[in-house]
């Protein structure tokens, strides 16, 4: 019988940062789905947020909590923007390389709805990928791909390992502790800029486990994706390009989004992206970036990994404008837990990353706080779980098993149509009606010959609807269409 200290189910940047954060000592199992490099972090563009100095952190925190409506948890953002000074010195210290100036200073961008320039970024627009490599070179521990999580073995208010398949043989594996750091739900929505790795299978399982997940309702749609690509995983267009003089423009040029707030393109993501898909529905037209006060050499330089996508797709860059929408980006909400990433009431569990509701991004999160939440939660969750001594002395047997009923013939004819009413009811523009239809239709659909991944799916939609059917009025990413209410 396999028996691990910790098992860390992702290797994208919580799941990594993790996993350099335990000694070499212990006996540790990173775990991924596919390829290592499919996880969001390897997508993400813009960067990683820290605050300037010591005397930035008031603004980061205010910033933070207004694009959040206030809906976050201060006392979690304030832990958020104080350790990040210490956290990306960490891994500049360990190797990590950042984008300077000719004299070596860091170069900071600005991206909507902060108050300073204050991201910084590595191969321009090559965050993620830049991060992802850097962490892969520095995970001390054994990491395993293709291996695909169906349960969690819980009994009795404790963790005790997983169910998984390793190249498609089911197996158990226990631990001592657990950590699950598998990123949001993006497969939930036809339009995503997620890799197809994120899919909602361990926010599933929670729900399956009595779990609590928060804050569900609060989706977040990015409001520049180029979304005409056969491709899952719609493509992004940084926020660093607005925060750098791009413009969104209907067809005649005209910037209409000082019509919905006054900070135009830079106003928070969820305003820009509702606003965006509201002046499509009401003029039929169609929306652009336009990038064309970029001078060429420049933009080339600063935005390597954009200007070579685009040219694939057949735009020459900056002066092509790129048609876009709004796509689901980022679920604000997630499985709950406290600022140690210990999920409540079950021991030697623990969440960290996009899977995590901490409460940092309260109803709407802030640009480029994503990368930093996984950095420093991961660290405080790794440091609270050393510190526990927590052994499983007993080997409870968990005899039911999934392996062989993973999927069902239908199941990809139903997760299509599941992604297309996610985009369609459950997306930017709610309304009560609409969110009815949704639930319905995953009830039903729960009721049907599917596959145990469906399941799983099926379940992390049904807490996404419940949540929104709860919240009556618009907060935040979650908006609810009533006749009386203005966008
Ligand atoms: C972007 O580069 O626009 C994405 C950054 C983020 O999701 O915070």
């Amino acid at each position: 019988m396999q028996k691990y200290d910790v098992i860390i189910i992702g290797a994208g940047v919580a799941g990594l940062y993790a996993a350099m954060n335990i000694p070499v000592a212990k006996k540790v199992l990173v775990i991924c789905k596919d390829i290592p490099w499919e996880c969001n972090t390897f997508y993400a563009q813009g960067g990683i947020v820290t605050a300037l100095d010591d005397n930035d952190v008031p603004a980061h925190v205010e910033d933070t909590m207004a694009a959040g409506a206030y809906h976050n948890v201060k006392k979690v953002v304030e832990i958020l923007s104080k350790t990040s000074l210490e956290t990306t010195k960490d891994i500049i210290q360990k190797g990590m390389v950042f984008d300077t100036d000719a004299t070596g200073k860091l170069l900071y961008t600005k991206e909507a709805a902060h108050s300073a320039a204050r991201i910084i970024h590595a191969g321009g627009d090559a965050t993620g990928r830049y991060l992802h490599y850097f962490m892969m070179s520095k995970n001390p521990h054994h990491l395993e791909q293709n291996m695909l999580v169906y349960d969690l073995l819980i009994d009795d208010g404790r963790c005790y390992g997983i169910k998984a398949t390793v190249n498609y043989e089911p197996k158990t594996l226990y631990a001592d502790n657990v950590i699950i750091a598998s990123g949001g739900v993006g497969s939930l929505y036809e339009y995503n800029t997620n890799s197809r790795t994120v899919s909602a299978d361990i926010h599933g399982i929670c729900v399956e486990k009595g779990i609590a997940l928060q804050d569900m309702e609060f989706m977040q749609f990015h409001p520049t994706v180029f979304v005409d690509t056969p491709l899952a995983r719609k493509l992004l267009l940084t926020e660093a390009l607005r925060g750098e003089g791009a413009h969104v423009v209907d067809d005649e040029g005209k910037r209409f989004l000082f019509e919905y707030d006054e900070r135009g393109e830079l106003a928070s993501r969820d305003i820009v992206s509702r606003g965006i898909f509201d002046y499509k529905r009401k003029t039929g037209k169609k929306v652009y970036l336009d990038l064309s006060m970029f001078q060429p050499k420049q933009f080339h330089q600063r935005f390597p990994n954009i200007t070579k996508t685009f040219e694939a797709q057949g735009y020459k860059l900056p002066q092509d404008r790129v048609p876009i929408s709004p796509a689901f980006h980022y679920a604000n909400g997630g499985i709950a837990c406290n600022s140690y990433g210990v999920v409540p009431g079950i021991k030697g569990l623990y969440v960290v990353g996009e899977a995590a509701r901490t409460g940092v991004h309260g109803a709407n999160r802030l640009a480029s706080n994503s990368l930093l939440e996984g950095m420093v939660f991961a660290k405080r969750a790794v440091d609270y779980m050393l510190s526990q001594e927590n052994h499983n002395t007993k080997m409870p047997k968990f005899d039911k098993d999934y392996g062989n009923i993973l999927h069902k013939d239908n199941d990809k004819a139903y997760k299509h149509q599941l992604r297309k009413i996610m985009w369609e009811e459950i997306g930017i523009i709610r309304t009560t009606k609409g969110l009815h239809h949704a639930k319905n239709f995953i009830y039903d659909l729960k009721n049907r010959e599917i596959g145990r991944l469906l399941q799983l799916r099926l379940n992390t939609a049904s807490a996404i609807v419940d949540a929104a059917l709860l919240r009556k009025e618009s907060l935040g990413t979650h908006y609810i269409e009533n006749e009386e209410q203005d966008i």
